[in-house]
C-alpha cells in the first residue's frame, strides 16, 4: 500500500450503498458460456462425476423461470426458525454444511465486518464449522470492497494466492471452494467468474441468505452466483455471531444502502437502495448485547442518520423530514417513519452503562433533535463523524454532496455550540475530477478551521458506473493527487495534535479494551471521543467499593488523567474504577 493512500487511523469508513431498482435474478453460470437464463452446465473435465450427473438429471425436472421470479419477489425477511422447502433441484441435505470448514476473510469497512458475521451466522445454522486456519478450510469466503481501485486489486492478488492453494489440494480431501462476497461480487458480477475460473461462488451484499444454496450448487462443480439487490433486505432476524467473547463492544447494523448518489461513489451501485431495519428488532439485539455484558454499541449504516423505519404503518404519515440547515438531498424528499432521533433515544435507554456510537452519518441529517439528544444523554458519545469530502464549494457541487462549504462550516459551528467538547472527524478525497490548486487550498483551510480529532483521507479513484465516470474527467494527475493527499495528511496531523492536546490535564472516562499492543505493562482503552488512551496497568480504587484496590479489566470504565497527546493517541495514568453514570470526567 502506498503510504499516502493508507487511511489515517483504522479505515472504518463504511461500505456505502447503491441504487438498484432493476435486480438481477439468481444467476447461474457455466464455465464455458455464461448466460443469465441458463441454469447449470457441468464443466467437461468433470462430467464423469457421478454425483453431478445425478444433480444434472434432477435439474432437468428442476426450477422454471417462474421459480426464480417467485423467489425474487417474495418478501425477504423471514423468521429464522421458518423452515423452507429446498429449491426443487436440490435435496434438503445438500443445503447442509456437513461440517465443512469455512474460512472468512474481511476487507474494507466496518459494514463488511458486520456482513461477515451475518454470512457466518447463516452458514453456522446450515451446519458449517468455522476455522481460522486457512490450510484447514474447505470453503474460503472473501468479503470484499470496491470503494477504490486499490481495494479491488488487493482481492485479485489474494485470489492468485488462493489459486495455488486450490491447485495443491490433495485429492483425498473434498475440493476447496472459493467465494467472493459483498461489493466486488455485486460490481463485477460474472466478470469475476470469467476472469478467475477458480472462483466457485459469488454473493452480493443482499444475497447472504442464499449462501447455503450457492455452496450446494458449487459442491457439484458448478459456479453459482446471486447478485440480486433487494429493496427490503436488512437481515433483521439474523443475529451476527460475536466472534470474540471478551469483546467490550459490538456493531449493530440499523440500515443498509444509500440513496445519495454522490458522483464519485460506487456504493449506491453495490449496496442498493437505502432501507432501515425495524426499531423493535434493533432494540432486541441491543438488549441481548447488554445482557451479555457488552459496554459499547456502535449503530452501523452507510447513512446511519438517514434512518427511517417505515414498518409501523401509523408512522407513515406526512411528517416532513428536517435536514441540517443549508443542506439538500439528491432525491425526492421522503416523509414519515420513525427517524434516527427516535431510535437513538430508545437505544440509549436500554442500558445507561452502555456507550452508544454511530457511524457513518451524512452531514445533511443532523437536525436539532439529534444534536440535542447527543448533548443530553450521558451514554451517547459526544463524537460525530462529519464527512466533508472537500473544502471547496465548486468541488462539492461536482461531487453532488448537497451542500456548500459555508453550509458545512455553519453546521460545524452549530454542532460545537450544541455539544460542547464534541469530537469531530471527517473523510476527504484529494484530487477529485477538475480539482484545482485553489480548490485544494480550500480543503487545507477547512482542515485548519475545523481542527478534526480524526481523519480519513483518500486519493480519488475513478469508479465505473458512477456519475463522475460518465460525466467528468479524471484529470488530476496521479502524482498531483498523491502530493495533495500528503499535504492534507500533514495538515490533519498538525491540527489533530493541537486538538488532542487540549485534553492534557483533563480527567477522562475510558472504556478499557485490554493490553496495549505495544507494551505488556500498559492498558489501552477509548475515551468518549473514540480516541485511543494508553495508561500503565496499575492498581486503583474502585469508586463503588471504597477501600478496595483493583486492576482494570476489559469492559471496565476507569478515569484517566491525560498527560500527553499525539495526533492519534492520548497517554495518561489511571485514577480509579468507576461507572458511566457516576463518572466525574471533567473534559
Ligand atoms: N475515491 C476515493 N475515495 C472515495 N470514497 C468514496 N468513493 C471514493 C472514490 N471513488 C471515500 C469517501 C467516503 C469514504 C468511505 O471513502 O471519502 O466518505
Ligand atoms: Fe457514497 Fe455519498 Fe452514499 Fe456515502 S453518501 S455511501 S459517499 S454515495
Amino acid at each position: 500500500m502506498h503510504p499516502l493512500q493508507c487511511v489515517l487511523q483504522v479505515q472504518r469508513s463504511l461500505g456505502w450503498g447503491p441504487l438498484a431498482s432493476v435486480s438481477w435474478l439468481s444467476l447461474r453460470m457455466c464455465r464455458a458460456h455464461s448466460s443469465l437464463s441458463s441454469t447449470t452446465c457441468p464443466s467437461p473435465e468433470r462430467q464423469e462425476d457421478g454425483a453431478r450427473k445425478d444433480f444434472s438429471s434432477r435439474l432437468a425436472t428442476g426450477p422454471t423461470f417462474q421459480h426464480f421470479l417467485k423467489s425474487a419477489s417474495a418478501p425477504q425477511e423471514k423468521l429464522s426458525s421458518e423452515v423452507e422447502d429446498p429449491p426443487p433441484y436440490l435435496m434438503m441435505d445438500e443445503l447442509l454444511g456437513r461440517e465443512r470448514k469455512v474460512y472468512l476473510e474481511t476487507y474494507g469497512c466496518q459494514m463488511n465486518v458486520n456482513d461477515t458475521e451475518i454470512a457466518w451466522s447463516i452458514l453456522q445454522k446450515s451446519g458449517y464449522l468455522r476455522t481460522s486456519n486457512l490450510q484447514e478450510a474447505d470453503v474460503i469466503l472473501l468479503v470484499t470492497c470496491s470503494i477504490r481501485e486499490k481495494a479491488e486489486q488487493t482481492i485479485w492478488n489474494r485470489l492468485h494466492q488462493l489459486k495455488a492453494l486450490k491447485t495443491r489440494r490433495p485429492r483425498s480431501r473434498v475440493p476447496l471452494r472459493i467465494g467472493i462476497l459483498g461489493c466486488m461480487a455485486e460490481r463485477l458480477k460474472e466478470e469475476i467468474l470469467n476472469r478467475e475460473k477458480m472462483v466457485d461462488v459469488l454473493a452480493g451484499p443482499d444475497a447472504y441468505r442464499d449462501l447455503p444454496r450457492l455452496l450446494a450448487v458449487a459442491e457439484s462443480g458448478q459456479q453459482a452466483a446471486n447478485v440480486l439487490l433487494s429493496l427490503d433486505e436488512t437481515y433483521a432476524d439474523v443475529m451476527p455471531v460475536q466472534t470474540s467473547p471478551s469483546a467490550t463492544s459490538a456493531f449493530v447494523s440499523i440500515m443498509r444502502g444509500c440513496d445519495n448518489m454522490c458522483s464519485y461513489c460506487i456504493v449506491p451501485f453495490t449496496r442498493g437502495r437505502e432501507r432501515s431495519r425495524p426499531v423493535a428488532s434493533i432494540l432486541e439485539e441491543v438488549k441481548k448485547l447488554s445482557e451479555q455484558g457488552l459496554k459499547e454499541v456502535t449503530l452501523l449504516g452507510q447513512n446511519v442518520n438517514s434512518f427511517r423505519d417505515n414498518s409501523e404503518v401509523q408512522f407513515n404519515n406526512a411528517v416532513s423530514t428536517n435536514l441540517s440547515r443549508g443542506f439538500a438531498t439528491n432525491y425526492k424528499a421522503k416523509q414519515g417513519g420513525l427517524r434516527f432521533a427516535h431510535l437513538l433515544d430508545q437505544v440509549s435507554r436500554v442500558d445507561p452503562e452502555m456507550r452508544i456510537r454511530f457511524t457513518s452519518p451524512h452531514p445533511k441529517d443532523f437536525p436539532d433533535e439529534v444534536l440535542q439528544l447527543i448533548h443530553e444523554r450521558d451514554n451517547i458519545c459526544k463524537q460525530i463523524h462529519l464527512p466533508a469530502q472537500s473544502g471547496s464549494s465548486r468541488v462539492l457541487e461536482a461531487m453532488r454532496r448537497g451542500y456548500s462549504r459555508e453550509a458545512y462550516v455553519e453546521l460545524v459551528h452549530h454542532i460545537k455550540e450544541s455539544i460542547p467538547g464534541v469530537s469531530l472527524s471527517s473523510d476527504f478525497i484529494a484530487g477529485f475530477c477538475g480539482e484545482t490548486e485553489e480548490d485544494h487550498v480550500q480543503t487545507v483551510s477547512l482542515l485548519r478551521e475545523v481542527q478534526y480529532n480524526m481523519g480519513f483521507l483518500f486519493a480519488y479513484s475513478m469508479r465505473q458506473k458512477t456519475r463522475a465516470y460518465h460525466r467528468l474527467k479524471d484529470d488530476v494527475p496521479e502524482e498531483v493527487k498523491l502530493r495533495r493527499l500528503e499535504e492534507l495528511i500533514t495538515v490533519f496531523r498538525e491540527e489533530a495534535t493541537k486538538a488532542n492536546q487540549m485534553s492534557v490535564g483533563c480527567t477522562q472516562l475510558v472504556l478499557v479494551e485490554g493490553l496495549s499492543k505495544r507494551s505488556a505493562t500498559d492498558l489501552c482503552g477509548r475515551n468518549d471521543g473514540n480516541l485511543k488512551v494508553i495508561f500503565p496497568d496499575a492498581d486503583m480504587e474502585d469508586v463503588n467499593n471504597p477501600g478496595l484496590r483493583v486492576r482494570a479489566q476489559p469492559g471496565d470504565y476507569v478515569l484517566v488523567k491525560i498527560t500527553s497527546a499525539s495526533s492519534q493517541t492520548l497517554r495518561g495514568h489511571v485514577l480509579c474504577r468507576t461507572t458511566l453514570k457516576d463518572s466525574s470526567a471533567n473534559c
